[in-house]
């Protein structure tokens, strides 16, 4: 099954990269993830000055990173000298290189790495919310290279609409969406203490939990400028979630938290399981879920859902959370229909999906 994603003039084998981060952080990390099958290579945050970390920077829960890492710990001249010379060698796949962050850094960051790059990810994390500013840069660097350009756009930017008809006007070819959320916070009750934080108290938080946000920010983006290509990151840990972003609007993706969190070789399960998955939901290559527009058929009538009692377990867990009291059980599941409310939780909830709504079943 083809896997392939092809844009601006690069092609990749399959539609999975990692995200800017730890795991791209040096030469030996590069080598690591290009050994993992991925369709692209992204490098860690290269910038001008060297960063000041606060430690611990990487907190792990079940469906959330936080952390408070910055760009890259190596210097500019060790990436220029050392790391991208190296990777260049025995790398086969389009190189993005990930930059930070003023017009000035940009003077000095793209004649120096543009002889590595295929393509340059540019992170605006730090740059504030000032769309004037945030075009400067991408007209900075457009003084200094032609390869394609993806501004690389944070959940605290308002208008991501607005970021994009600003960033694509300027001369970016695209928008990879979204960076970490935040600020956010992590306290220890025990020791009366922050202990993973920065000097203001904040980590950025990221992984699975913000998936929906990173999904509907690249559904705004791509209705909002169609022609702009957009790799869509946040929260992705499975090759379901990869066809998920691929139908909101995105030509490929990125994941890191996701690697964090379930182990490094999620990577290339996630690229063994793309196959199965795009023929699970009825896809016959990568570029045919690209090309897929999605649909949104809002209603407003529903009838309540329809119990499976061959599928049913009788564990009655949409008898207690229905919000509606709509759930009763005398030997079997009942739903009143006087009540429901057809919000849908129980179809969602129940374990074993044997609560259905009939439209959808029919597709209406
Ligand atoms: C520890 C850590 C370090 C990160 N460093 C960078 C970075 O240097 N540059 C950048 O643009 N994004 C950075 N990010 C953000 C990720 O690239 C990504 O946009 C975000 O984590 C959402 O994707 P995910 O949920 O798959 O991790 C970092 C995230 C984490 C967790």
């Amino acid at each position: 099954m083809r896997l392939e994603t092809s844009f601006d003039g690069l092609t990749f084998s399959n539609p999975l990269m990692p995200a800017a981060g730890p795991l791209n952080g040096d030469y030996e990390k590069l080598v690591f993830l290009l050994k993992e099958g991925l369709g692209g290579i992204v490098t860690k945050t290269i910038s001008t000055s060297l960063p000041q970390i606060p430690k611990p920077c990487i907190y792990g829960d079940r469906d959330f990173v936080m952390n408070s890492e910055l760009w890259s710990e190596h210097p500019l001249r060790k990436w220029t000298d050392e790391f991208l010379p190296k990777f260049k060698e025995i790398n086969d796949k389009p190189l993005i290189v990930s930059v930070g962050y003023s017009e000035a850094d940009m003077e000095v960051l793209i004649p120096k790495l543009d002889r590595f790059a295929d393509a340059f990810e540019v992170s605006t994390h730090y740059v504030g919310t000032n769309l004037d500013i945030i075009s400067r840069i991408v007209e900075t660097i457009r003084k200094h290279t032609k390869k394609p350009l993806y501004l690389k756009i944070s959940p605290h930017i308002p208008n991501p609409e607005a970021f994009a008809k600003t960033v694509h006007e300027a001369g970016a070819n695209g928008i990879v969406a979204i960076n970490s959320l935040g600020p956010t916070m992590k306290i220890d009750p025990l020791k009366r203490q922050i202990v993973y934080g920065n000097a203001a108290g904040y980590v950025w938080t990221s992984g699975p939990s913000i998936k929906p946000i990173a999904l509907a920010t690249v559904y705004k983006i791509k209705k909002a400028v169609p022609e702009m290509t957009i790799i869509g990151v946040g929260g992705i840990k499975s090759a379901d979630d990869v066809i998920e972003f691929l139908l909101a609007g995105a030509s490929a993706v990125q994941m890191l938290s996701a690697a964090l969190l379930r182990g490094k070789d999620l990577y290339r399960k996630i690229i063994a399981d793309l196959p199965g998955a795009l023929d699970k939901y009825g896809f016959k290559d990568v570029q045919e879920v690209i090309e897929t527009t999605l649909i949104n058929p809002t209603r407003y009538e529903l009838e309540a859902p329809v119990v499976n009692f061959d599928t049913c377990t009788k564990c009655r867990l949409c008898e207690r959370i229905c919000p509606y009291f709509a759930i009763s059980f005398t030997n079997k599941i009942i739903v009143d229909p006087d009540k429901c409310f057809s919000c849908g939780l129980c179809v969602a909830k129940c374990p074993v999906g044997a609560l259905y709504f009939s439209a959808f079943e029919e597709g209406l």
